[in-house]
């Protein structure tokens, strides 16, 4: 038999890392539903042209990172690296833009795909937390989406994060940029990568992004900014942001060689970032506004803003903090009896435990007395409720505090009342 392992760059999840993932699921959850969103989801692959359309068709994701595939009637289709296209694919089919009030609120959870050279909090399947606000004509969407990640972050107690903001403006102000980046990039075009210079022609914006030519930039002290084009409108709403970020208390700098790795953002884009233990910055969100996208899909010119949070990178830090033993599962009550032949009533039992609200684990095995109680320290249960016959007949239980080392006899009638009052 051939020994299988997982591919490269993918993950098996469980016990209490899978705990924190669901932990971290439920957060970003509940925050959106304060928002105002509502669920969506969409297919884990489409049509290849979706992606490169709209991702962009000289980004990384497009060019070097989609799993792509011919199915067995000859499609083209990719695993999908991103929601945004997705989402905004399913709002055009669907019609969601005409029959329902804008702006349209949906957020989404997941795994996505990209074929990146996996290393901490980078994988080849990764899961991402997404919004997008579809059909906006108020930049105060764009400040709400930066504000839900705030609370989402400072609600899984990572509050030491900063949000880097810059802005294209407008779709023209974003096309005059490219022009000013080509114009300023084309004496220096040798000195570029060979990817550069081929993004010199096609989408001179992703040369910033460029991480061969790091060094290049660092020395290049006077390279045109995204914020050095806005026009005034343009320029007011950006002032208009970061007085909001301001008096809300999010911390952010502005970070005026921000690109971001996907084509369609036209206004404000934000990263998330936050410091490992290691000393690495781990980008842990990202997203922005983007004008185009749904009129590029054959749908009508509305206006939309989005984010996606890395749940792994999330995972990750909050594995760091406070340790996976943080996430454990509550063990409440150990439910036992000292005679098989009650197993039946203990069950009914731990049935009507449950169903009040408390963490019952019952014992199924034929153990003998000892093993079990060795059982309950091991994985540190606070109760054993002890079902023995001489109890039984007096309608009665057994009821051991393991921490305390304390047992006593109530009536089973009270034991429901009994654990609401020692472990609410
Ligand atoms: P993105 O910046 O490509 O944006 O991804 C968002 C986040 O997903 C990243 O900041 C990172 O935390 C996480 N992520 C990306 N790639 C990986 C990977 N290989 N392994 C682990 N985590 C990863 C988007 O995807 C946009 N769709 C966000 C958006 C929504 N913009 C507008 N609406």
């Amino acid at each position: 038999m051939p020994n299988y392992i997982r591919p490269r760059g993918t993950l098996d999840l469980y016990e209490n890392q899978a705990q924190i993932y669901q932990t971290i699921i439920q957060t970003c959850q509940k925050i959106a539903q304060l928002y105002g969103y509502q669920m969506i989801q969409t297919p884990m692959f489409e049509s290849t042209t979706l992606f490169s359309r709209t991702t962009g068709e000289s980004s990384d994701i497009v060019t070097k990172e989609m799993y792509q595939f011919l199915d067995k009637g000859g499609r083209d289709f990719s695993l999908r690296p991103e929601g945004t296209a997705g989402v905004i694919r399913a709002v055009i089919e669907n019609k969601l833009y005409a029959t329902r009030d804008l702006p349209l609120k949906y957020d989404y959870v997941g795994s996505f795909f990209r074929y990146e050279r996996p290393q901490a909090g980078r994988y080849r399947e990764f899961m991402q937390f997404g919004v997008e606000v579809i059909g906006t004509r108020s930049y105060l969407d764009d400040v709400e989406t930066i504000l839900m990640i705030s609370d989402i972050l400072k609600k899984l107690h990572l509050d030491q994060y900063v949000v880097k903001i810059n802005s294209f403006g407008n779709a023209s102000c974003r096309k005059q940029y490219r022009d000013v980046l080509k114009d300023y990039f084309l004496p220096f075009q040798n000195q570029l990568c060979e990817d550069c210079q081929k993004r010199l022609q096609t989408n001179p914006l992703r040369i910033l992004d460029c991480k061969v030519d790091k060094d290049f930039f660092l020395k290049q002290k006077d390279i045109p900014t995204a914020l050095s084009v806005l026009d005034e409108s343009s320029s007011q709403i950006f002032e208009e942001t970061k007085k909001i970020l301001k008096a809300q208390q999010i911390p952010f700098v502005v970070d005026s060689q921000l690109v971001r790795g996907l084509d369609y953002y036209t206004g404000l884009i934000f990263e998330i970032e936050i410091h490992g233990k290691d000393g690495k910055v781990y980008t842990i969100g990202g997203g922005g506004h983007y004008s185009d996208l749904m009129k590029e899909l054959g749908g009508p010119d509305l206006e939309c803003v989005g984010f996606g949070l890395g749940i792994n990178r999330l995972a990750l830090l909050l594995e760091e903090k406070f340790g996976l033993e943080a996430y454990a599962l509550k063990k409440e009550i150990y439910v036992l009896t000292l005679d098989d032949s009650l197993k039946s009533i203990a069950m009914q039992w731990s049935h009507q435990l449950r169903q009040a609200g408390f963490y019952v684990t019952m014992e199924t095995q034929h153990k003998s007395g000892s093993s079990m109680f060795k059982y309950a320290a091991k994985h540190q249960f606070h109760y054993a409720v002890i079902f023995g016959e001489d109890e039984l007949k007096n309608q009665q239980v057994a009821i051991k505090d393991l921490k305390l080392q304390k047992q006593e006899v109530i009536s089973l009638d009270e034991m429901i009342p009994y654990f609401k009052e020692v472990l609410k």
